[in-house]
């Protein structure tokens, strides 16, 4: 039995409706809200932003998990603390100075991770590893939702557990894009211990039955 932090994107959630969908994630078994910040610029796709969050963080009484897709996300760190992000997860490959973003999140009060692009290495994250609460391996390139697995991210995923087991022992390690019933307990067995899941559950009959599964190991 492995203890498996579900964040389901909202990414996937009914617009018109949140709050329906909110109040479905904080009656199930998930963990966190995971919400999706896309700028048209890092991705080809805009999604939402701070009004959203805002509203969302009015309803929802689990963490807000907040994944930044967009260029020089250090402009913006202490807002998203403002408008109730508790995890603040910015680009390997839209930071320049990453180390200063990083201390950055944690000097607002937030917990910080970094995210890898399916062509970026961990190996990269070697001198900043010790720093990080979370890495997020992406397993499908950012941008939409409903995409399939990389099942490249699986090697990512040990190789990052076997340098975590050396410098930073409680690092989440956490993997979006492409997640579902099939892949999961793959995903988890390579050492990753946090999951986003947007269609997976929003897609299914019943989503607060595939939220059971996603997190039974
Ligand atoms: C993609 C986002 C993901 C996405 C996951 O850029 O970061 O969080 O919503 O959606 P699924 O689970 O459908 O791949
Ligand atoms: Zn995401």
């Amino acid at each position: 039995m492995k203890e498996i932090i579900l964040a389901p994107s909202m990414l996937s959630a009914d617009f018109a409706n949140l709050q329906k969908d909110i109040e479905m994630i904080n009656r199930s078994e998930a963990d966190w809200f995971h919400l999706d910040i896309m700028d048209g610029v890092f991705v080809p796709n805009i999604s939402f932003g701070f009004p959203v969050v805002k509203h969302i963080k009015k309803h929802a009484k689990k963490p807000l998990d907040v994944h930044l897709m967009i260029v020089q996300p250090e402009r913006y760190v202490e807002e998203w603390k403002k408008v109730g992000a508790d995890i603040l997860t910015v680009h390997y490959e839209a930071c320049t100075h990453l180390h200063r973003t990083v201390q950055q999140i944690k000097a607002a009060g937030m917990k910080a991770g970094v995210s890898l692009n399916p062509h970026t290495a961990v190996s990269l994250l070697k001198d900043i590893l010790p720093e990080l609460d979370m890495v997020l391996i992406m397993s499908v390139n950012p941008g939409f939702g409903g995409q399939s697995f990389i099942k490249q991210s699986l090697n990512k995923i040990s190789e990052l557990r076997e340098m975590a087991d050396i410098s930073n022992p409680n690092l989440i390690i956490q993997v979006d894009g492409g997640v579902d019933k099939n892949n999961y307990k793959k995903i988890v067995k390579a050492g990753a211990n946090a999951l986003v899941a947007g269609s997976a559950v929003f897609g299914a009959d019943d989503p607060e039955e595939a939220i059971i599964v996603l997190k039974s190991y």
